[in-house]
């Protein structure tokens, strides 16, 4: 499973606080998941930081 963040962001850092091995903040104050798939360890977090997101930023796949 991959995960991406889109341009709807709002930086509120939620998903970073969540499954930082997956989400960091960018320099442009919007979150970045990590590139390729999602370690298996790591995917009840991220769906957690997915779920969680405020405004919906976070999705599944491709972007
Ligand atoms: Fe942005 Fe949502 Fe994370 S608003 S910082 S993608 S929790």
């Amino acid at each position: 499973m991959k995960y991406y963040v889109d341009d709807t962001c709002i930086g509120c850092g939620a998903c970073e606080g969540v499954c930082p091995a997956v989400f960091s903040m960018g320099d442009d104050g919007k979150a970045v998941a990590i590139e390729g798939e999602v370690p298996e360890a790591e995917l009840s977090a991220a769906e957690e930081a997915m779920d969680g997101c405020p405004v919906g930023a976070i999705h599944q796949g491709e972007e």
